[in-house]
This record gives structure tokens, C-alpha cells and sequence, in this order.
């Protein structure tokens, strides 16, 4: 079963890890969140069918209640079996930057289904993203933030311009942001949160701090708890500072805490090369009909990808009728187009076998149905792209040097890790925060560790692009009571392709905390490519 799906915003790849960024268009929803008034308790309004919406008021300093607040959107899916209820789980889909609102819309159905009707699934826009306020949103316009994701640097190489122009444009938007949401420096009780600065509060410690106050406003003794990617780094800030809170906490495509909030060499692609070999791997075993780049071995399909994209590289494609408007495919695309594959390469792998062909034969029809560019015209704020990866990213870490040499050594460094993720989102996160002017009030620098009272159930994917095994077992061990369990597949996180045996072991973990038996190793119910025949390019 496939449970969730993801896409990052094409062109500002910039999204760090998981990020359910679900497809905007099937997303036109007429409900207006503003219309909901903010309450210091859970107030339940109907929304999205059987679902329910609130939004809570909480303060945006939570060591200074009486300051300004934060209006966090809540949505939540009901549990159906009431005669066996066992209360709430919270999600986080990741990014940092993704809404949780817009995630369970698509796929909190699919979500009850693994989890089980006994349980409320609670989503819920961290600070600064979706239907949340204030918004991490630094641009005056919905035109104006389009203009400038259309000129935007999809990938950093060293010796050409990308990482100088890359600099300048994080220069643009750091300082927009610093006007909008860095406050004025006077934090006086009555002042509003724009004086304070909402951008000084959005760091993930005070998001764990959100989801303490949730739990508590729901009645609930403690946390119950489904992170994904950005997700169990989140998981983890609550447990290492809430450990007697964590109830049941599923953390499935774990980020390495320590690293993160390290912030300077954090570059955990180690493994995207290995997805990418997998690839070349089952196509060549999946054969011509399914591949359409198919060679005898895995090295002659990888050199034939290399031809492709060298050939894209001096005459990119013309796309003037693309579906998102007139448009060029170049290297850069395709480069962030296969990125994104490889986190989820059950639709992911027949599809860029059917785009390097598209590639190969210059097939414009083919490569104008991809998704290359969403428009924020005419959209409602919380389904814009907004800065909330910078805002929560960039305050989590600690000031980053700043100077070109820094963020060449920083493509170097990445692009040897990784030929395929290393142009791409970390080096140009780590620009953006090298250039990012707003600093937390409170950046968390306690231990990301903690002994646990409960049992918590971390998943890692054999081969992971973003959240490399060695992260998830490296946090198992920080935290006393962690079991990891793996699943043999690739991709980023088990949920993008969920097997029946994890499936089974969420389930059984959720129902009474039973963990896997220790060194749990669970098979794929589907080889990508091999197994799967060439998907629609428009999905
Ligand atoms: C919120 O709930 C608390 C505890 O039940 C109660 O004391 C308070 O009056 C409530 N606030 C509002 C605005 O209803
Ligand atoms: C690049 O890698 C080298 C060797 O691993 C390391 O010493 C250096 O700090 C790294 N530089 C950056 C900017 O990540
Ligand atoms: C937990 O649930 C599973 C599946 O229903 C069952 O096999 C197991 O015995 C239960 N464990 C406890 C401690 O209740």
C-alpha cells in the first residue's frame, strides 16, 4: 500500500527532508481557516467532511505567556471506533516547512487505515507554515513571490555562477525576512507578535513545546506521536525535553538530532547514491518494456543516463505549451525532477525511466505533464510557498559561516557525498542559512537524548537518500527505549512505501506499545521498476 505521497515545490528545492508537499491542484479547497476564530482552548469546527478544524491560541514566547501569540491550526480526523477509543495521535509530515493541515487533507484516510479507527489522527501546522500565524511569508505578493521562484537556482556547482547568484538572491530574501518577521527588538507585554518577531519563535523546541501544550488542552496525559523525516527530529526535541511525556512515538526516516542542530556539516545524502544505483540496478532487471533506458548492466544504464543529461545540458528542451506554462526542461530540472523521485521509488523509478527517455528523444509532450512550477496566484495564503524551512531550519542551527569560500567547500564536500543530492536541497539550505538574519530567542542546545519510560518504534529504510540508516541507528542509541526496525527497501522513509509487515508492525505498536522483536527486519511487498509497469507521467 502506498500511504503518502510527497512533492517538493519543483523549484525552490530547498526542502530538507520528507516533505509531504501535496499537489496543490487537487487541493482547491474553499475552506477559509481565517474564518475560524482563535481560542486558548481547542474549539472544534466541522471542515473537510467528517473532519474537524480549530485553531489555538498559544503564546509565540511560551516562557513569557502573557506576550503575543501564535494561532496554531489544528485538523483532525475523527476516530470511528469509539467503543475501543485510545485517544490522540499528533503527525508532522516533515520538510520543515510543510503543513500538516494540507498533508492529513490527502492522506489522513489512507493514514487511519494503517493507524486504526481507535485512535483521533491530529495534524497540526507547525509555526510559521499552512494555516498557522503568523506565517513565515516575506514577500508582498503572491506575483511577487512567483517572479521570484521562477529565476530560482535549482542546483549549486562549483566553477560556475550558481553559488555566487544563489548567495546574493538568500542576501534578498534574508533581508526581507529580517523586516518582516524579526521583530523591532522591544518585547513589551502588550506588543504585537510583528513587534516581537514571530521568525525568533519558530525554531522546533518551541513547536515541542506546541505539542506539549496540545496534548495537555486535549485532556491527554501524553504525547502519542507519528513523525516523519523532519517529523522524528521534532520527536526527538519532545522527547529529549518532555521524556516522562512521550507516550507511544513512532519516528520513521530519522534525522540525526545532534547533526541537526550542529547545523555546519549537516549533509546526510551518504545514501542517495545507492538509490540511484538501485535504479540503474532494477532497470536493467525489469527489462526494455518497462524500462525505457534499459542496457545489459547496471554501469551501461548509468552511463547512458550520464549521455542523456550532457546532451540536456547543451541543448535544453523547449516546453512552450508545458502544463504550468511555457517553460524550458534543462539540467537543473531534471536533476531536481530525479531527486525527488528517489524518495519515493515506487511511482518514482518507473517514472524517471520514462522521463530520461522523454529526455533521450526530446519528447516535449512527455515532459510538459510534469509538475514544474506551481503558481501562488489566486491562492489562499496557507497553500503558498512560504520561507518556513529557512525559519525553522536556519534558527535550529547555530549562525553558519557565511563567506563564498564556506559554501563552495560546502558543494565540494556534498557533491562528493553525492553526485545526485549534493547540487541540490542541503548545500542550498546551508546558503540560505549562512545568509539568514533572524536568531531564535531560545535555539535548543540541551542534549538531543533522553531516557524514556515507553517504548518508541524508530523505521529506517535499508537505503535511505536523505535519512541514511546510520542516523536512525545513531539516535536509537541516544534515546533509552528506542528499537529501530528497517525496512529492506529504498526510498525516503518506510511510509513513502509502505510494506505490509511495517504496516502490521505501526498497527500492533499503536494498539498496546508492542515493539518488534529486536533486529526486525521487514521485506518489500514491491521491487520499484521491476515490479511496477511504466506509470502515467502526470500521476
Ligand atoms: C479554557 O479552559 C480552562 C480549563 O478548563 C478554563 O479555566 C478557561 O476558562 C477556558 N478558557 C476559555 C476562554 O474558555
Ligand atoms: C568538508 O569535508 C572535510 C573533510 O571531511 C571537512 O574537514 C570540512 O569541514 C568540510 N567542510 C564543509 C564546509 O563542510
Ligand atoms: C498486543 O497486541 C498484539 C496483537 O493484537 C498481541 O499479539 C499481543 O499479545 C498484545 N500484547 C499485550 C501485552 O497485550
Amino acid at each position: 500500500m502506498r500511504l503518502l505521497y510527497m512533492v517538493f515545490a519543483l523549484l525552490f528545492r530547498c526542502g530538507l527532508d520528507a516533505a509531504f508537499h501535496a499537489r496543490r491542484e487537487s487541493e482547491v479547497s474553499p475552506f477559509d481557516w481565517y474564518s475560524i476564530e482563535p481560542s486558548e482552548n481547542i474549539t472544534w469546527t466541522s471542515c473537510f467532511g467528517d473532519q474537524q478544524c480549530a485553531r489555538l491560541e498559544l503564546p509565540l514566547d511560551h516562557s513569557r505567556p502573557a506576550g503575543p501569540k501564535t494561532q496554531i491550526a489544528l485538523q483532525m480526523i475523527p476516530a470511528t471506533d469509539k467503543a475501543n477509543y485510545q485517544g490522540t495521535i499528533l503527525v508532522n509530515p516533515g520538510g520543515p516547512g510543510i503543513a500538516g493541515t494540507l498533508f492529513i487533507s490527502q492522506y489522513g484516510p489512507l493514514f487511519t487505515q494503517v493507524i486504526g479507527p481507535a485512535f483521533d489522527i491530529l495534524a497540526f501546522d507547525p509555526r510559521g507554515t499552512g494555516a498557522t500565524t503568523p506565517l513565515a511569508q516575506c514577500f508582498a505578493s503572491p506575483q511577487e513571490s512567483d517572479a521570484w521562484a521562477l529565476s530560482e537556482v535549482a542546483a549549486l556547482r562549483v566553477g560556475d555562477d550558481s553559488i555566487p547568484l544563489a548567495r546574493a538572491r538568500d542576501q534578498v530574501v534574508a533581508d526581507l525576512c529580517a523586516a518582516k518577521l524579526g521583530g523591532n527588538g522591544q518585547e513589551d507585554i502588550g506588543a504585537s507578535a510583528e513587534e516581537w518577531g514571530p521568525g525568533r519563535f519558530m525554531d522546533t523546541a518551541s513547536v515541542a513545546t506546541d505539542m506539549l501544550k496540545i496534548v495537555e488542552k486535549l485532556g491527554q496525559e501524553k504525547l502519542q506521536y507519528y513523525g516523519v523525516s523532519y517529523g522524528t527530529l521534532l520527536g526527538q526535541y519532545f522527547a529529549a525535553k518532555y521524556p516522562h511525556k512521550v507516550g507511544r512515538m513512532i519516528l520513521d526516516g530519522v534525522v540525526d538530532g545532534v547533526l541537526w542542530q550542529r547545523g555546519e556539516d549537516f549533509n546526510p545524502a551518504e545514501d542517495a547514491d545507492r538509490v540511484m544505483d538501485t535504479f540503474f540496478a532494477n532497470c536493467v532487471k525489469a527489462g526494455p518494456q518497462k524500462c525505457g533506458i534499459w542496457e545489459t548492466t547496471p554501469p551501461a544504464v548509468a552511463k547512458r543516463v550520464d549521455r542523456i543529461l550532457a546532451a540536456l545540458r547543451s541543448e535544453p528542451i523547449p516546453l512552450p505549451n508545458s502544463r504550468s506554462g511555457p517553460d524550458v526542461f534543462t539540467e537543473d530540472k531534471a536533476l531536481s525532477f530525479v531527486f525527488q523521485e528517489l524518495f519515493q521509488p515506487l511511482d518514482g523509478f518507473p517514472l524517471m525511466a520514462r522521463v530520461f527517455r522523454a529526455i533521450e528523444v526530446r519528447d516535449a509532450d512527455v515532459l510538459s505533464q510534469l509538475p514544474l512550477f506551481t503558481s501562488d496566484a489566486g491562492v489562499p495564503p496557507w497553500l503558498q510557498r512560504n520561507v518556513g524551512l529557512q525559519a525553522i531550519a536556519c534558527s535550529d542551527f547555530p549562525p553558519l559561516e557565511d563567506s563564498l569560500k564556506d559554501d563552495v567547500a560546502t558543494v565540494r564536500n556534498n557533491t562528493a557525498t553525492s553526485r545526485w543530492a549534493g547540487p541540490v536541497t542541503f548545500s542550498r539550505l546551508r546558503v540560505s542559512c549562512g545568509a539568514w538574519k533572524i536568531r531564535a530567542k531560545a535555539r535548543y542546545t540541551g542534549p538531543v537524548a533522553a531516557k524514556l519510560d515507553a517504548p518508541v518504534l524508530a523505521i529506517s529504510n535499508r537505503l535511505d537518500p536523505v535519512t541514511p540508516i546510520s542516523f536512525a541507528r545513531t539516535v536509537v542509541d541516544r534515546f533509552q527505549g528506542m528499537r529501530l526496525l528497517i525496512q529492506d527497501t529504498v526510498g525516503h522513509t518506510a511510509s513513502l512505501s509502505l510494506s505490509n509487515c511495517v504496516a502490521l508492525a505501526i498497527h500492533m505498536y499503536m494498539a498496546n506499545g508492542t515493539l518488534p522483536a529486536v533486529d526486525t527486519v521487514c521485506p518489500p511487498d514491491v521491487i520499484p521498476l521491476v515490479d511496477s509497469g511504466s506509470t502515467t507521467v502526470s500521476r
